[in-house]
């Protein structure tokens, strides 16, 4: 079955991109964000996709995934301002943060945004208010242990809060039209999926005994990044086998789903070289020029660590390599042993796609790297993103 690989600069790229642009920056790779989206519609077809753009909001990915028919999970009015100035309808986003805020809600209207996400009764008023009549979907929480990133603690009803919330929403001139769920974020597991669906057939049924005719599903985000590093899944596998759950328990609804990280994850590399380099408690510290508080960001916030490739030559020594801001929570590999760099050489991180550029922050000072299109910027070769460095 075909695989998913991670997008990698050559050496030789990293080289030739290095000469022309200063470091540090970002490149994505648009054919790659292409290929993952692809393979998710060839491996879950009976899922629509609204792509969490959250994970990365770059203009370029946002632009692509519009032209290859995809809609948008948003989460603020910034967001939904982002995709209004692509020219991208209010009618192809669902405003999937379940407690929204009046700036958010005066966007979806301005927008014409139609769908909406909730979780609470609290909610309901200030839907009913601002979007009267919008398509709403409950989100319950479920369960899964095998998640990078819990996100059922914070959100999403008790099940059998469910039809009486979306009863209540209809009270209130709202359309309610189904249900939604968000597994955890880069989850490793299938069985959490499909013991989700089952719990939501249950759902439809009670709903449909109450009166109510759900039409849709949104079976959230969660699938996990390709290609991480140690964290083998056949994403081939899990995908259909979710496909085939759906299509066993809801052949006639219209499902959905909000995919991040995996769209993104695998599409981007950092290039970034060392600016400094000095002894320390028995190892060589080397000091690159991008930060935990920039585009490596994720290592604290998306509880990640990325793939690194050094371009070093000389002996290898037990190497720390440091991001350039002036705390010493910077810190970016510890003890690996790497042939010695020196000042000015570059390193390449990949798989860097997901929720983090988009947490940079200008700590320090620091600008925030600006992002790259690979296929504009090098052209050769069939697909050169499969070779490895
Ligand atoms: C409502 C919602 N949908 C989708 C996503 C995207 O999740 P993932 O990146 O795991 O696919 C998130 C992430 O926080 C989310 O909150």
């Amino acid at each position: 079955m075909k695989q998913l690989n991670s997008f990698k600069l050559t050496r030789q790229e990293v080289r030739e991109l290095a000469e022309k642009n200063p470091t540090p920056f970002l490149v994505v790779s648009l054919d790659k964000i292409e290929e993952n989206y692809e393979f998710l519609r060839e491996h879950l077809p009976r899922a629509g996709v609204y792509y969490a753009m959250k994970a990365n909001p770059d203009k370029e990915i946002l632009k692509r995934l519009a032209d290859l028919g995809a809609n948008f999970d948003v989460a603020s009015a910034g967001e939904m301002v982002m995709l209004h100035e692509l020219g991208i309808e209010g009618s192809r986003m669902i405003y999937a943060n379940t407690v929204k805020d009046f700036k958010g809600l005066a966007a979806a209207r301005e927008f014409g945004v139609r769908r909406f996400t909730f979780d609470d009764a609290s909610e309901i008023k200030k839907m009913a208010n601002y979007v009267p009549g919008a398509d709403v979907l409950v989100r319950i929480s479920v369960k899964n242990s095998k998640a990078l990133v819990d996100l059922n603690t914070k959100f999403g009803a008790e099940p059998y809060m469910a039809i009486p919330l979306l009863k209540q929403a209809q009270e209130a001139g709202l359309n309610p039209v189904g249900i939604c769920f968000h597994v955890g974020s880069q989850s490793l597991s299938t069985a959490a999926y499909e013991e989700a669906l089952l719990l939501c057939r249950g759902l439809f049924n009670e709903a449909r005994d109450a009166g109510l005719q759900l039409t849709d599903l949104d079976i959230g985000g969660g699938l996990p990044v390709p290609s991480a590093e140690g964290l083998a899944v056949d994403l081939a596998k899990m995908m259909s086998a979710i496909n085939k759950q759906i299509n066993r328990l809801f052949p006639d609804t219209a499902v959905w789903c909000e995919p991040g990280r995996y769209i993104c994850g695998t599409a981007v590399n950092l290039v970034s070289s060392v600016i400094g380099k000095k002894e320390r408690h028995g190892s060589l510290w080397y000091t690159v020029d991008e930060s935990i508080y920039g585009a490596l960001s994720g290592i604290i916030y998306d509880h990640w660590t990325y793939p690194l490739k050094t371009f070093g030559h000389g002996q290898k020594r037990k190497s720390t390599i440091v991001g350039p801001s002036c705390d010493g929570i910077d810190v970016l590999y510890r003890d690996l042993d790497l042939p010695a760099m020196d000042i000015g050489d570059c390193i390449l991180v990949s798989d860097i796609g997901a929720y983090a550029s988009v947490s940079a922050t200008r700590f320090n000072g620091f600008e925030i790297a600006p992002t790259l299109v690979y296929e504009a910027e090098i052209q050769h070769g069939a697909i050169p993103w499969r070779i490895a460095v």
